[in-house]
């Protein structure tokens, strides 16, 4: 419901957009094949940039017809409510997941709102703003897969695929210190568990709900071991010292939690 109001509107907004630039002939219209912008208002001109890696259902993805032009998500419906409690026009800048740290320490955007996990080592080049979502880890199998029932199980000679840079990838690499030449990472979850269901891997270690995603699409199934797998929060980053702009972002997180919004916006996605 809620969602559809919210594509009214960014529609009845590109449409008096788009008159705005048939007057202004000769003007050059900016176009950019990974940039989609929806203004918040009508009134606002300034730009709120995020950078994001949409292929992470849930939390961001594309679509035909998604909130912020091609882009959809729980992520996505979260960034609209700050731009707008700002007065600005969400801008999103879609890239791939290992880049977005650097975009927010450069200024290329203003935060990476890519269900991002607070980590130590990433508190070292970004602030993050409160936690809005809580999830784990989880391992994608075949649907009939028997001799993956944990995190342990992994280590014993199989293949695994992860994302690069994803808290999955660390897991695997770090915590279960499993064996390099066992590892595959690929640049999207959709990649690594496309080679589970052809056999190619025997698991995939991803983010609880994009994982859980992935295996109903392909037929396969979620193995969870909350004893390895830690809760881990998700937050966006905003580049270092930048308090004006995370106590924006903190500020509507909060609202958005304690009214549920937050949830529903899960809802609508799940
Ligand atoms: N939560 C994981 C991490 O922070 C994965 C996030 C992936 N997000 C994305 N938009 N592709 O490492």
């Amino acid at each position: 419901m809620k969602k559809n109001l919210l594509k009214i509107a960014a529609l009845s907004l590109a449409a008096i957009m788009s008159i705005g630039v048939l007057s202004s002939c000769g003007e050059e219209q900016q176009s950019d094949d990974n940039n989609t912008s929806a203004d918040a208002s009508p009134s606002a001109t300034e730009k709120l940039v995020m950078g994001t890696n949409a292929a992470f259902e849930p939390f961001e993805f594309t679509t035909t017809n998604g909130l912020v032009g091609e882009f959809d998500g729980i992520d996505v419906a979260i960034a609209l409510e700050i731009a707008k409690s700002m007065n600005k026009e969400l801008v999103i800048e879609d890239m791939e997941f290992d880049g977005l740290l650097a975009s927010v320490q450069t200024g290329k955007v203003d935060m990476a709102v890519a269900g991002m996990t607070i980590k130590p080592e990433r508190l070292e080049s970004v602030d993050f703003s409160i936690p809005y979502y809580t999830a784990s880890q989880v391992i994608v199998v075949g649907a009939d897969n028997t001799d993956i029932t944990c995190a342990e199980d992994l280590k014993s000679d199989k293949k695994v695929g992860v994302v690069l840079g994803y808290t999955g990838d660390s897991i695997v690499t770090d915590t279960l210190m499993i064996d390099e030449s066992n590892i595959t990472r690929a640049n999207r979850g959709i990649d690594v568990v496309q080679d589970v269901k052809n056999g190619k891997l025997d698991a995939v270690v991803i983010d609880s709900y994009t994982g859980r995603a992935l295996a109903e699409k392909n037929g396969l199934k979620v193995v969870e071991d909350p004893e390895v797998f830690e809760t881990e929060e998700y937050a966006i980053a905003v580049k270092k010292g930048n308090t004006e702009l995370l106590e924006s972002i903190n500020k509507v997180l909060n609202e958005l939690i304690s009214s549920g919004k937050i949830e529903e916006f899960a809802q609508q996605y799940n």
